[in-house]
């Protein structure tokens, strides 16, 4: 009984109380001073320095090079049909020519698929002002197929002379490292390790693995094939903009299985990324490339810093040795510093500054920017103190939309933030 006269208390005073604590009409009611945090509907926390814009493209570009002469490389891959250029070259704000050439963007019947661009993914500089671009070999007939295989001579990575546009060299991805559907994604160049530097690539594939071809002998090695720190979570639902994002045939629903994908050389590592997943780890660059090593030595040399907070397409690193991460999910651009003289806070009982690298359990992620203009950062490069990237709504196109519809709207524009730095090779 006492019970009952209690809840009855509490209902009624509930009652008289609501008009005061509910606003019918606007659905929130303004705070007082002091409160600045969720006060209205579109405060979301913006943070970092302004973001300058580079170029409008009107399709939508995955990959970003930046040459010494600040010119800025796009490229617009085939992964989901043609596109009229692979790879270009921006002339102003809004304009493009094709580069290195018109002829190159396509293959022709019965051309050597070594010699042109089937599917080309990304394009960066080195450090001795050579520009690469790494090509998936996948034509852009198959591309978005379930089992979709590379063409052998297709799948390659190229490096041009960055102020005469020459072909230096190609280097192809040798036909056995190409099964089980190789889907060569993206590239960076250490130009100083071995006799002649080493490339090393990202097989985003669903079996995944990490690809390293020796630039001297163009001898190449696949290394953590299938293993869990290259295959996506099972039942990847990353969010964007606020949605969640499932893989769409139509109306039958799935899940991507995009491995790793993007990718950065620092202190010696290679750091990438697991794109269906919130992953990230990295390797010391001699192991991946030591023929000697078995797999499973490999594997246990894959150093695990945690978790990052977002499922990422593009990592760059500067030449701090720190490593940024483009945090598709959360419209940011996330950093990590790998020395340890560039921490600079107390973590897990180590004091800021010192020498030599962070070990893996003390990285600390952090957010460089946050932006709403951040509308899936795809690739990046540094130049003369600039962060430089690229924008394409990759999560709003017609893969990951119900029915297959496209919800992306161009112009798809890139940016820079100054960071002060100088890139990492
Ligand atoms: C797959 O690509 C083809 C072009 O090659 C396009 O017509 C089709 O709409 C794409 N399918 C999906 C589900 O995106
Ligand atoms: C490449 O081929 C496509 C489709 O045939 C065509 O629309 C485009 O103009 C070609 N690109 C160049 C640079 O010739
Ligand atoms: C999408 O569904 C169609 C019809 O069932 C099928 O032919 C096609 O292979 C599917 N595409 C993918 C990428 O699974
Ligand atoms: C690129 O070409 C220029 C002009 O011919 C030459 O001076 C330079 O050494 C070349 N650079 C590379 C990396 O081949
Ligand atoms: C991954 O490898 C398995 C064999 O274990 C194969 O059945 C599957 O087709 C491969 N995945 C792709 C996307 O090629
Ligand atoms: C890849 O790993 C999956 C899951 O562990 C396994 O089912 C599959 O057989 C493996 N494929 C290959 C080619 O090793
Ligand atoms: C490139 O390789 C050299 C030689 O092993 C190494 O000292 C350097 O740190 C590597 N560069 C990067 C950016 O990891
Ligand atoms: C390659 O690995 C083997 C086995 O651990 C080691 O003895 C050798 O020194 C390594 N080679 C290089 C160049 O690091
Ligand atoms: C560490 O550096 C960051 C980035 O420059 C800065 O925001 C932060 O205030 C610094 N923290 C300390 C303790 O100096
Ligand atoms: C899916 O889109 C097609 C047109 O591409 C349309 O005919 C069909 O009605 C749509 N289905 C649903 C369930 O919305």
């Amino acid at each position: 009984m006492v019970l009952r006269v209690t809840l009855v208390a509490l209902l009624a005073t509930a009652n008289l109380a609501s008009a005061q604590f509910f606003d019918t009409i606007n659905g929130f009611r303004p705070f007082g001073p002091g409160y600045n945090r969720g006060a209205y509907p579109q405060d979301f926390g913006v943070v970092g320095s302004s973001l300058e814009a580079v170029h409008d493209s009107q399709q939508a570009p995955t990959g970003l090079a930046v040459d010494n002469a600040v010119n800025v490389y796009l490229t617009y891959p085939r992964n989901n049909g043609q596109t009229p250029n692979n790879v270009v070259i921006c002339t102003d704000f809004n304009n493009e020519k094709p580069w290195p050439s018109a002829a190159i963007q396509n293959c022709t019947s019965g051309q050597d698929p070594s010699t042109c661009f089937l599917n080309v993914q990304n394009v960066v500089l080195d450090s001795i002002g050579q520009l690469w671009i790494v090509d998936s070999g996948i034509p852009a007939s198959i591309a978005n197929q379930s089992g979709a295989q590379a063409v052998y001579g297709g799948a390659k990575i190229m490096s041009f002379n960055q102020t005469t546009s020459q072909l230096i060299r190609t280097y192809v991805i040798p036909q056995t490292l190409l099964a089980y559907g190789a889907n060569a994604n993206d590239v960076r160049i250490n130009n100083t390790l071995g006799t002649k530097g080493y490339a090393f690539i990202t097989d985003e594939s669903t079996n995944s693995s990490l690809i390293a071809i020796n630039l001297d002998d163009g001898s190449a090695v696949r290394r953590l094939f299938n293993t869990s720190v290259v295959r996506a979570d099972p039942g990847y639902v990353g969010s964007y903009d606020g949605d969640l994002i499932y893989s769409w045939n139509g109306t039958k629903k799935s899940y991507f299985t995009t491995g790793a994908d993007g990718i950065a050389l620092a202190s010696g590592n290679v750091y990438w990324g697991v794109l269906a997943s919130q992953r990230f780890y990295y390797i010391s660059q001699s192991a991946i490339i030591n023929t000697s090593l078995s797999d499973a030595q490999v594997l246990a040399a894959v150093q695990n810093p945690g978790q990052c907070g977002s499922e990422q397409a593009g990592f760059t690193a500067d030449d701090h040795g720190r490593v940024y991460i483009l945090a598709s999910e959360q419209n940011a651009i996330y950093y990590v510093d790998t020395q340890q003289s560039e921490v600079n806070q107390t973590v897990n009982g180590v004091p800021p500054g010192g020498s030599g690298p962070v070990a893996a359990n003390n990285y600390v992620v952090k957010t460089l920017v946050r932006n709403a203009m951040i509308q899936h950062a795809d690739s990046a490069a540094v130049l003369d103190g600039w962060l430089y990237f690229c924008t394409n709504q990759l999560e709003l196109g017609p893969q990951r939309q119900y029915n297959n519809t496209d919800n992306r709207r161009g112009p798809f524009r890139s940016f820079r933030v100054w960071i002060g730095r100088g890139p990492a090779v």
